[in-house]
This record gives structure tokens, C-alpha cells and sequence, in this order.
């Protein structure tokens, strides 16, 4: 993997200071006066992004420069070197949503920077659930705050599974799914996607069957929506792999973590809502749909048939997030729909105009529009290049992108576009990638 040089900043666009809550002279002198308000939050990215209109409604994509993104030192910006356009990994080129960064800035003003209690984000969640996908069965009492979905995740197989017992996945799927279960000692056994990159039922059931022996205590790991062909699960094909699951004996553990993120005309039906899932367990975050990554916080979910195997989480589980993680999670999922729907129409966008980019420049790769996440999953099969096209096209047309073998079996010959990005950002890629060819 290519690595930067570590640079900093490279440009100097004017951006005004944030005004933190330091008490200035004028109110350090106020006597009597014992509680004061945190200053107003002031929005970061005004000056210098390309487009000014009022945060909450103008497409989030389009706010931030190159220039500015280069500013970044997160792994999108800072693997590759300056020449390389990043539409790898599973960061947004968004600023925070105006209601979350106010959040953290206020916790800042008040030094509110300490361990996390309370359910506060579960309350949120349950809200946004409720909201957006008209669910009203998200207990708070049978929820958990985890690190972090993945390490979520670890702590769901710890508490439904032992060493050794196998966890079969949906290939081609996330690849660190691949890492964390094999890191725990658990087996991962592919029950690949269908061509049409659903679930395969026959597929699903053969895996179930194999893993069953009456001794071992099996997963499933669910992706869903599903990374990275961008599927949305109907309510049937959710029933169905729980109706599978509970006839061979296996736990469905679901990673619910773009669930917010769909195109225009989906919706999402989360796992725990439909029949027969209510031993199932799910794992959420505001992380991905608004961009929150490095403010670790996320949410374990129990049906109510597992909520004694959540009540078994060790509680220093629940001292990995951070608190101002839980904070900024919270104000995004209570305050930030506006935002979020800002989003989710120019993610509509961006994908109508991938679809025509390669139409006009690279006719020979196929891509099935996805119904859900930022991610766009490109069948380069037909290209005949040879070896990994991810390779291809950054060595010859400087833009990263995920290489599809990654993803498991499945995987080969196709490429995963992160789309969370301005429309000539992809635009410029896709140049470069039928450059590369040439
Ligand atoms: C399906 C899926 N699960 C988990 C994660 C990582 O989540 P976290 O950073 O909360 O561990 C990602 C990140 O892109 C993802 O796509």
C-alpha cells in the first residue's frame, strides 16, 4: 500500500478560527454571574468551501475544495500521495453536519469530556428508528454503547459463540469481517451473494447445513444494508434468513451500519423488526451516515429473545466509546435529518452520474445502481485487463479505489467506489480511469 509522506498542510485557504467556550476577560469579570452560556457555534467551514449557502440544505458533497480535503489527515487523505484521487475508504468529503458539530463544540465549551453515561444515544436511535423506518421496537433497556461496530460486533460472536465455532458471511462482504472473526479464532465460512447480489437462499441454507453438527454454536453474520453491493434486504429476505437461522440453530448477528444511508424510493427494515428475528442482534451507528468515524461510538441492539445474552456484555465494554462520540452519535440522529436528507439527494446524484460517466467513458464496466450506502460496486470483468483492476487504475490513473478481491470470494475483478464525494470528484476519476486503459 502506498503510503504519503505525511505532509501537512498543503494550502492556505483563510478558514476563521472555531470559537471555543474559553471565558474571555469581559466575562471572567462578571461577578455573580455563575452559569454562563457556551458561545454561539460558529460554522467552521464557511469561508473558503465553494459553496455557501445555508448549511443543513445545500448538498453536503459539494461544500469542501480538493484543497481542504487535502488538508485531512485521516487514512482517505493521508494513504496515497497528493496525486492520487482517494475514492477508497468509507469516509465521507462532507463537514459535519451543522447540529453535530455544535455538540461537540458546546461539550468542548463546558470541558463535558469525560466517561460516558446514560441513554442518551439509545433514546436517538430509538427516535430516528421510529422516524425514518417506522419501527417502534428498539428497546432502550435491551441496548448496549460499544466502541465501535466492529468491535461491536466482536463482542456479540463473544457472547453468542465460543472458539472455533464458524461465522458464515455473505460474500463478497466488508473485508475486516474477514479479520475480526478470524482474530477471535472463529472460522469464516462464505455463503456467497447471488449474480443478482442478493441472497442466495439455497446457498444460505447448504452453509447452515454444513456448519450444524449440535456441538457448535454457529453465526451468521449479516451485512445490511449490504457493503459493498450497496442491497437493500426486502422484509421477505430478512424473515427468511431468520427463519433459516432458526431452524438450524444458528445466531444471526446483524451490522446495521448504513442503514440510514438509501437511495431515493428505499427504505431500510431493520433485521430485529421482522418475524422470527427476535433472537437476533444488531449493530448501529450514526458513524457512517454522518460521517463520524473517528467519534467512536456505536450501539449493540438485542431482540427481545437475546436480551439476557446482552445483559452477559462485560460493562467495560461500555467504557471504550467515547463520550463526546456518544454525544456528537446523539445530536446526529436527533437533530440531524435535514442534514442527512441533503445528503442522501446528492448520493441520488452522484449515482445517476456514475452510471453516466461509464455509459459515455468506460462502457465496458457494469455497475447495478445500489439502493443503499455510498458505495458503488464496479464489475470490471469485461475490461480483459490483466490482474487486479483496482492496481490498473491507480498505478496508471492515480485513483484509489478498494480492490474488489478483498471482499472474499465474489470479489475478483471488480472494484468498490466510495461516491461520498463532490460530483467533479468522481467525475475527474472516472477521466483517469479511462485514461488508464488508453
Ligand atoms: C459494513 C460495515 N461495518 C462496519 C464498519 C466499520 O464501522 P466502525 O468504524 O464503527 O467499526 C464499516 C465501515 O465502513 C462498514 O462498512
Amino acid at each position: 500500500m502506498r503510503r504519503s509522506r505525511g505532509k501537512g498542510a498543503r494550502c492556505s485557504l483563510p478558514l476563521p478560527p472555531l470559537q471555543y467556550g474559553v471565558p474571555s476577560a469581559a466575562m471572567t469579570s462578571q461577578r455573580g454571574s455563575r452559569r454562563r452560556q457556551p458561545p454561539a457555534y460558529s460554522w467552521p467551514m464557511d469561508s473558503g468551501s465553494r459553496d455557501t449557502s445555508a448549511p443543513g440544505t445545500a448538498n453536503p458533497l459539494s461544500r469542501l475544495s480538493l484543497e481542504q480535503l487535502r488538508r485531512r489527515t485521516s487514512m482517505k487523505w493521508r494513504t496515497y500521495p497528493d496525486d492520487v484521487l482517494p475514492l477508497w475508504v468509507a469516509e465521507m468529503d462532507t463537514p459535519l453536519a451543522e447540529p453535530v458539530a455544535r455538540a461537540i463544540v458546546d461539550a468542548v465549551a463546558l470541558g463535558d469530556t469525560g466517561y460516558p453515561a446514560g441513554t442518551d444515544y439509545a433514546e436517538a436511535l430509538a427516535g430516528f428508528a421510529s422516524g425514518r423506518w417506522g419501527w417502534d421496537g428498539l428497546a432502550v433497556k435491551r441496548t448496549a454503547i460499544v466502541p465501535d461496530v466492529m468491535l461491536g460486533i466482536v463482542e456479540m460472536l463473544k457472547l453468542v459463540s465460543g472458539p472455533g465455532d464458524p461465522v458464515i458471511v455473505n460474500s463478497p462482504v466488508y473485508p475486516p469481517f474477514y479479520q475480526f472473526i478470524q482474530n477471535l479464532g472463529r472460522p469464516v465460512v462464505e455463503a456467497p451473494l447471488g449474480p443478482d447480489g442478493r441472497i442466495d437462499f439455497e446457498v444460505l441454507e447448504a452453509a447452515f447445513g454444513r456448519v450444524t453438527d449440535g456441538r457448535k454454536r454457529p453465526v451468521h453474520l449479516l451485512c445490511s444494508p449490504h457493503n459493498p453491493t450497496g442491497t437493500l434486504h426486502t422484509a421477505e429476505e430478512l424473515a427468511e434468513v431468520a427463519r433459516l437461522a432458526r431452524s438450524y440453530g444458528v445466531r444471526v448477528v446483524a451490522d446495521e451500519i448504513h442503514a440510514p444511508i438509501v437511495a431515493s424510493g428505499a427504505t431500510f427494515v431493520p433485521y430485529l423488526s421482522v418475524p422470527g428475528a427476535e433472537d437476533g442482534l444488531s449493530l448501529m451507528s450514526a458513524s457512517k451516515a454522518w460521517n463520524l468515524a473517528g467519534l467512536k461510538a456505536a450501539l449493540a441492539v438485542a431482540g427481545p429473545d437475546a436480551a439476557a445474552d446482552l445483559a452477559r456484555l462485560p460493562e467495560e465494554v461500555g467504557h471504550g466509546p467515547s463520550h463526546v462520540g456518544v454525544i456528537a452519535h446523539t445530536a446526529a440522529l436527533r437533530h440531524g435529518g435535514d442534514w442527512l436528507d441533503a445528503l442522501l439527494a446528492g448520493l441520488d446524484d452522484n449515482r445517476r452520474l456514475l452510471a453516466d460517466l461509464l455509459a459515455a467513458h468506460l462502457p465496458a464496466v457494469r455497475c447495478a445502481p445500489a439502493q443503499a450506502t455510498y458505495l458503488a460496486w464496479l464489475d470490471c470483468r469485461s475490461l480483459g485487463a490483466d490482474g487486479d483492476p483496482a492496481t490498473l487504475f491507480l498505478d496508471r490513473g492515480r485513483v484509489a479505489l478498494n480492490s474488489g478481491a478483498d471482499f472474499g470470494t465474489g470479489g475478483a475483478g471488480f472494484v468498490r467506489m466510495n461516491l461520498a464525494t463532490s460530483p467533479e470528484l468522481i467525475t475527474e476519476a472516472v477521466h483517469r480511469m479511462a485514461a488508464a486503459l488508453d
